[in-house]
């Protein structure tokens, strides 16, 4: 920071004083060139073998939503109140999910739907129909490293994945416009009980199709997904929109719009 106030300063001192201006002080495009500034602080973390600080959690959280920070294994251990006021205090979650469904809604229902063809919208259901918080709220509100695999055996011992009101609110009004949902999971065919138990509970009991990844599947979230999608197309269905909490679920072969879920607690790569 120092380094910085000290380089603008240089270069304020230049701009005044430009007609004696000396060789020794860096120019504009030096300055923006130079990666000292990053480049010490990322040498000083990695000695202390830290993750990358993030001053501003804000400022992160808006990285992560729009993909410019991307493949974090945990949200930064100084953001943890931030993520807990964000998704339970403030409730702001709520308010940024209202947003996206809101919008979504007004898409769908601005559509000139033709009857001669099954409209469908496809839908998540972690972080998406169906909160993973109380899972996360254990572990440091994603701060704290989990054994791979923790989540499911999460899910397994039947405890539950509640409802998120906004995404269930939009699920009713498609419904309502004729639009059918297809949901499609990142959950292995074996949790498909606990599944629809969770489903259930949280009021989603009609769909076109239910479809989950094949029991021990590998592949990543954004292959099988749009795997899936394309064979929907060429089962003739008519994809209007994609809701979903990641990236992952809603890039590569998406027909008709797609809608971004916050998420604060988790990347799946994509
Ligand atoms: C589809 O819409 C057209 C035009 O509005 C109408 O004539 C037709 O009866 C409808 N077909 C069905 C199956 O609802
Ligand atoms: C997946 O696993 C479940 C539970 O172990 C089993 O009941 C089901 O038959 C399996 N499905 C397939 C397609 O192998």
């Amino acid at each position: 920071m120092k380094i910085l106030s000290l380089s603008l300063l240089f270069l304020l001192a230049a701009t005044v004083s430009h007609v004696r201006s000396s060789a020794s002080v860096p120019g504009l495009i030096e300055l923006l060139e130079s990666n000292t500034i990053f480049g010490d602080e990322a040498e000083l973390l990695e000695k202390e073998g830290l993750s990358i600080n993030y001053h501003n959690c804000r400022s992160w959280h808006l990285g992560v939503e729009t993909s410019n920070i991307i493949d974090f294994d945990t949200v930064p251990a100084n953001c943890k109140d931030y993520v807990e006021d964000y998704l339970i205090t403030s409730k702001q979650y709520q308010s940024d999910s209202k947003t996206v469904c809101k919008e979504a809604y007004f898409y769908a229902k601005g559509l000139a739907l033709k009857n001669d063809t099954v409209n469908v919208w496809i839908f998540d259901i972690d972080d998406t129909l169906l909160s993973s918080i109380p899972y996360y709220a254990k572990y440091g509100y994603g701060t704290q490293n989990t054994a791979p695999g923790a989540y499911w055996s999460w899910l397994r011992s039947g405890e539950s994945t509640p409802g998120l009101p906004e995404t269930l609110h939009l699920y009713r009004n498609l419904l309502e416009l004729g639009i059918e949902p297809i949901i499609i999971s990142d959950r292995w065919k074996r949790l498909s009980e606990v599944t629809l138990d969770n489903l259930k509970a949280a009021g989603v009991t009609k769909w076109k199709h239910l479809i989950f990844k094949p029991n021990h599947s590998k592949l990543p979230e954004v292959v099988y997904k749009s795997k899936v999608r394309k064979s929907l197309v060429k089962k003739g269905y008519n994809i209007v929109g994609n809701i979903g909490d990641q990236w992952a679920d809603l890039v590569e072969d998406t027909p008709g719009r797609v809608f971004k879920l916050p998420n604060p607690l988790y990347y799946v790569p994509s």
